[in-house]
């Protein structure tokens, strides 16, 4: 090791280290008040709060919530009047953090203890560098069905939609409509809802996410709307769809290349197929100033590449990026393509492609 190290940049960097290990831990602590409800316990008072009584409307243990409170607090989240030992959440901080704000972060926060759940395997795979199943991650589905609620559910209508010109009107009149890697199901439930005399098929490799939809579908009534367990490298189908989508659900595929080719083959000569992907540069040097680069990467690390590994495939990783996707649509078939940015989403890329 050298000798002449710069003191200063040592300091800075420990500095660093330091929001490192308080920020983790204040990710674990956002995503326990998101949990627990504890959040929106909160922003229901609209002044300050003693630790009992905000145990008491969330429903929970005091001295757990006095605890969790002091992380709050010095971690900058919540604000606290020493004089009477009281607690506030300013509403600025509320409509980033209660389940009703549309850009609840603290859901987001739930998958550092998503990811942690699987350390260990994770430790085994850098080693033998053959991925990790999805068998091993606690909680994926639904922390995932979480985050697809705010990034796509509730952007479909505004924003989403209107990226394939002419889509909510064919919407309206009735087409045949694929979701690939449906997860849970709530954006395509959300589509049979507001589009009854459309048809909608979700397909998805995870029992475990078609039970979930399937519930979800009975709960709301859909009839038009069904799911099944299937794995999208062997679609087999042909011209059958008018709109096919894919929400996050590329790029951690075994066998990316045979799942657009076979999206292709699944469109009519006039559909056009929606994929929401993450918005990397496709050179780490191009994501230097990308704001969540490291919360992107460190995802990508520990689930959508090593998934993608461990039923054989090439580990595109999240950040594969828009140079690498294009060329990918291009060789399944695809013709022209278009790609958007929407500004609730500041995270993917909506690609329209069309069958050349
Ligand atoms: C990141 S999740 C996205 C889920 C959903 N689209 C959403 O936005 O909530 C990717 C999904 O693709 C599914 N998947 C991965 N490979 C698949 C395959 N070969 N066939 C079907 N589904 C697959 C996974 O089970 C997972 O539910």
């Amino acid at each position: 090791m050298s000798t002449a190290l710069d003191a200063d940049k040592k300091n800075a960097f420990a500095e660093k280290m330091i929001g490192v290990l308080n920020h983790s831990v204040l990710a674990l602590m956002t995503a326990l008040g998101h949990r627990t409800g504890l959040f929106d316990a909160m922003d229901r008072f609209a002044l300050h709060a003693t630790a009992r009584e905000i145990a008491a409307e969330a429903g929970l243990s005091e001295r757990y919530v006095r605890e969790w409170l002091g992380a709050m607090v010095t971690g900058g989240v919540v604000e606290y009047d020493p004089s009477g030992h009281t607690y506030y959440l300013p509403p600025e901080h509320a409509e980033l953090l209660t389940r009703e704000a549309p850009g609840n972060m603290a859901a987001s926060a739930q998958w550092v203890a998503v990811l942690g759940s699987a350390e260990d395997e994770l430790v085994k795979a850098f080693a033998h560098g053959r991925g990790v199943r999805y068998g091993a991650y606690n909680r994926f589905h639904e922390v995932m069905a979480e985050e697809s609620a705010r990034t796509v559910v509730a952007a479909l209508h505004e924003l989403i939609l209107p990226v394939v010109p002419g889509l909510i009107g064919r919407l309206a009149a009735g087409i045949d409509v694929l979701d690939v890697g449906c997860g849970s199901g709530l954006a395509l439930i959300a589509l049979a809802r507001a589009f009854p005399d459309s048809r909608f098929v979700g397909y998805d490799l995870s029992p475990e996410a078609v039970r979930a939809a399937r519930a979800e579908a009975a709960r709301w009534g859909v009839p038009n709307v069904r799911f099944e367990d299937r794995d999208l490298t062997n679609l087999n189908e042909h011209a059958a769809y008018d709109l096919v989508t894919a929400f996050d659900a590329i790029h951690d595929q075994a066998q990316p290349d045979r799942v657009l080719a076979n999206v292709r083959a699944a469109l009519r000569p006039d559909g056009a197929f929606l994929m929401q992907e993450i918005a990397g540069s496709g050179h780490l040097a191009g994501d230097l100033k990308h704001p969540l680069a490291p919360f992107l990467y460190g995802i990508s690390c520990m689930h959508c590449m090593s998934v993608s590994l461990a039923y054989g495939g090439p580990g595109l990783g999240a950040m594969w990026g828009r140079e690498r996707a294009l060329a990918m649509l291009r060789d399944a078939g695809f013709g022209e393509v278009d790609v958007r940015e929407l500004p609730h989403d500041l995270v993917n890329y909506y690609y329209v492609a069309r069958p050349v």
